[in-house]
């Protein structure tokens, strides 16, 4: 479903700050596959989706969605296929919108890359049933600006925005680390279903490594720019939180520098 070929991506490139983020990373989905990502600060985890979301063209390398080479292909048309979450609840829709306003955007705009001037009452029922699905009452609230709901509220509308239209991958980013406890598990909950039900090939970066070994059926470690475990099946079941930082260990010769993801095991 996706296939990276030796990325690179290097900021900045000839001056002090030069940084290489991907240097030469590699990685296959298959179409069912939840991956879930793990890594320390600046290992390269976000830059890695900007690639696959196309918000920049990568130095080299080749990206394929679905058989389609996207290596070319800007942001805007990538984003027909690619769904994605910020950690962010602010980003990714329009506070002065009303919910249903922002369904209708991402309902006809990743369909056919136009707004279409109403929303049709065949439309309306689809947002009420996505919402419904939620249980958060939000059905009954279609007309609320965005802006006055709460993150956790606004994180699961995103999420039904970026699946209102079935993508290929979905992209998420930390898109549960902003909220509080109880709505984080929720959300994580319906992003589970929802992923499931539709068959959506899935990437979600975490600092949580319980969470990284439990969700999905995959586990990435990034570190410098490349991908240095990769752990699926049996390896991965029997793996606990200590036995992966272990095996970091013996990949990387050092601990994990990042105190965050040796902290947050809740
Ligand atoms: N737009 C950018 N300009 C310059 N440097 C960047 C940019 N985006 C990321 N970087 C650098 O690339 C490295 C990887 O960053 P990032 O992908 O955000 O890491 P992660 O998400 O794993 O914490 C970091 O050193 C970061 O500072
Ligand atoms: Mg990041």
């Amino acid at each position: 479903m996706l296939k990276i070929n030796n990325l690179y991506k290097t900021f900045e490139r000839g001056t002090v700050n030069e940084k290489a983020a991907l240097k030469g990373l590699s990685l296959e989905l298959r179409p069912d596959d939840f991956a879930t990502i793990i890594g320390s600060n600046g290992a390269g985890k976000t830059t890695l989706f900007n690639a696959i979301a196309g918000v920049f063209i990568s130095d080299e390398g080749e990206i394929y969605i679905d058989g389609e080479d996207m290596t070319f292909k800007p942001e805007t048309y990538r984003a027909r296929v690619v769904g994605r979450i910020f950690q962010n609840p602010l980003m990714g829709t329009a506070p002065s919108l009303t919910i249903e306003q922002n369904l209708a955007i991402a309902y006809s705009s990743s369909k056919k890359g136009f707004l279409r001037p109403a929303i049709s009452k065949k439309d309306r029922e689809l947002f009420r049933e996505t919402l419904s699905r939620l249980n958060m009452g939000l059905e009954d609230r279609m007309k609320t600006s965005m802006g006055l709901l709460s993150g956790g509220q606004r994180q699961a509308v995103t999420l039904m925005m970026a699946v209102i239209v079935t993508p290929k991958i979905l992209l998420l980013d930390e898109h549960t680390a902003a909220l509080d406890p109880l709505t984080a598990e929720k959300v994580l909950e319906i992003t589970k279903e929802v992923v499931k039900e539709k068959h959506i090939t899935t990437l979600m970066i975490t600092h949580n490594i319980a969470s990284a070994l439990h969700l999905g059926n995959r586990t990435l470690m990034m570190d410098d720019g490349n991908i240095v475990l990769d752990l699926s099946g049996p390896e991965r079941d029997n793996l606990t939180v200590e036995g992966l930082l272990d095996k970091y260990r013996q990949v990387k010769g050092h601990i994990l520098d990042n105190d965050r993801i040796l902290l947050s095991q809740e």
